[in-house]
């Protein structure tokens, strides 16, 4: 039987997963799945609500009826597309205290997995390797020093025409490195079985060739 291909790519926020994942999907035609996206998502709707980032009936009722739709790079959430509404620091540290709650991942569990299809997919997020997708062929988990990560967060946002102090994304990283690697549920961790790579001094280039040939290796000799 052939087996679904899934590559798990975790890692802290700036790490580069987003870009790199993205190429790695887009040189072996596979789905790319921005998990953190979704996260993202559905804090900004429960925030939209007015729901606390706390376990309680009205967190319940309002995940209940929460549905995702992943479209192309747009995220639709109850049939609204939020894509442009969840890159900013608010939502950023919204979807790091709402991913801490167990009711939260063991709804957005169900609909990360649903999003595989045959083609196979490139997953990025926090527990990728170690949750959502243990079965995983191949698990990568990207790291860089905090500064590293902050400047790469605070260039894509000028990009965006999103101004915002280095130092204020500097703070954010650290409290969302301190709630993600903290919660108790699926917290950020390298799984047994990942490779971890320090992308702090590496090019994109490098670092993208270095996961296509892991690939190559472990799904060539898983066939044998
Ligand atoms: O990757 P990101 O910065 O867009 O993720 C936003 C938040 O969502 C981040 O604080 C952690 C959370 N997240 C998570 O807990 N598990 C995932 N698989 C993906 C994201």
């Amino acid at each position: 039987m052939i087996k679904r291909l899934i590559i798990a790519v975790d890692g802290p926020s700036g790490s580069g997963k987003s870009t790199i994942a993205k190429l790695v999907a887009k040189k072996l035609g596979l789905r790319y799945l921005d998990t953190g996206a979704i996260y993202r998502a559905v804090a900004f709707i429960l925030d939209e609500s007015g729901i606390e980032p706390k376990d309680g009936p009205d967190l319940e009722s309002e995940l209940d009826s929460i549905s995702v739709n992943l479209k192309n790079t747009s995220v639709i959430v109850n049939g609204r597309d939020v894509s442009d509404k969840i890159r900013n620091p608010h939502i950023s540290a919204m979807a790091s205290l709402f991913s801490a709650l167990p009711a939260v991942r063991q709804r957005l569990l169900h609909i990360q997995r649903a999003q595989v299809d045959s083609g196979g997919i490139v997953a990025e997020g926090r527990d990728m390797g170690t949750v959502v997708f243990p079965e995983a062929q191949v698990k990568i988990f990207l790291t860089a020093n905090e500064e590293v990560r902050a400047y790469r967060r605070w260039l894509e946002l000028n990009r965006k025409g999103i101004r915002v102090e280095r130092s204020d994304i500097l703070s954010n990283i650290r409290l969302r490195d301190q709630n993600d690697s903290s919660r108790s549920i699926s917290p950020l961790i390298k799984a047994d079985d990942a490779v971890l790579i320090d992308t702090s001094d590496l090019s994109i280039e490098d670092i993208v060739d270095r996961i296509l040939d892991l690939i190559k290796e472990r799904v060539i000799l898983d066939d044998r």
